[in-house]
């Protein structure tokens, strides 16, 4: 347990995967079970701080202490944190963020016609929360953390992506569909924008937790 580094720090977290409906009944998601999220959560309550959690579909229980906050979509999603951020001295955005969301959404649910194509599903963008969070701070020694989900060159895509968001720390880790995701461990290598990089070894999601708060927190000092 580490010592109460974060007393009087308020720090805002997303956790968890956002939906992008199709219609009432469908939506496109993700394999995010907000585990990571809600780790970094207790571990900031357990340092003194006071926590503000941006919870996407994560069906976990709220923990102790910390104010909870329910979205969907990642423009709800952005609508919150952004909020929130207002007056924080860390955000961490460990949501998995749909980058795209379908164009139309059909107040009916979608009907298959006998002998038609399904109609394609056209998509567009969603704001980059962590981009746009990282370029106006809200606060001037604000510290914006974001991890990086990546499948394939998880180092050099980790790299190019701490240039491209424009974050303090990136936290990057390898995912699959059945790595990471809803486990209760993971791995990662933390980047520093510093270019500092720090190996976190296979363990419960509280460790790495713990390990992006000791970076915060010499941040933040
Ligand atoms: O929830 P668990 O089951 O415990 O799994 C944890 C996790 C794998 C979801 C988590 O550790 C993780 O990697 N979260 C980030 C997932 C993600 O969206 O990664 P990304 O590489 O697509 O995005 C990079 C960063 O930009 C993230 O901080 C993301 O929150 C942010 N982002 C992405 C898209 C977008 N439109 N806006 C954003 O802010």
């Amino acid at each position: 347990v580490r010592e109460p580094d974060l007393t009087g720090r308020h720090v805002v977290i997303s956790a968890g995967g956002t939906r992008e409906p199709l219609d009432p009944v469908r939506f496109l998601g993700n394999r995010s079970s907000g585990k990571q999220g809600y780790a970094l959560a207790r571990t900031a309550a357990a340092r003194g701080a006071r926590v503000t959690l941006i919870a996407a579909n994560a069906g976990l229980p709220d923990p102790a202490g910390v104010d909870v906050v329910p979205v969907g979509t990642a423009v709800q999603l952005r609508e919150a944190v952004l909020k929130a951020a207002a007056d924080a001295d860390a955000v961490v955005m460990a949501a998995a963020v749909a980058d795209f969301r379908p164009q139309t959404y059909a107040a009916g649910k979608i009907k298959k016609k006998d002998g038609e194509e399904p109609a394609p599903v056209v998509l567009v963008r969603n704001p980059d929360i962590l981009a746009e969070l990282s370029a106006d701070r809200a606060r001037p020694n604000q510290v914006v953390v974001g991890f990086a989900a990546e499948t394939d060159d998880v180092l050099a895509n980790g790299r190019t992506k701490l240039r491209r968001k424009g974050c303090d720390l990136l936290v990057v880790n390898e995912v699959g569909e059945r790595r990471t995701f809803g486990s209760e461990e993971n791995e990662a290598v933390v980047l520093g924008a510093d270019g500092s990089e720090t190996p976190v070894a296979h363990g419960p999601k509280e460790a790495l937790a713990d390990i992006v708060w000791d970076l915060v927190a010499q941040r933040l000092s």
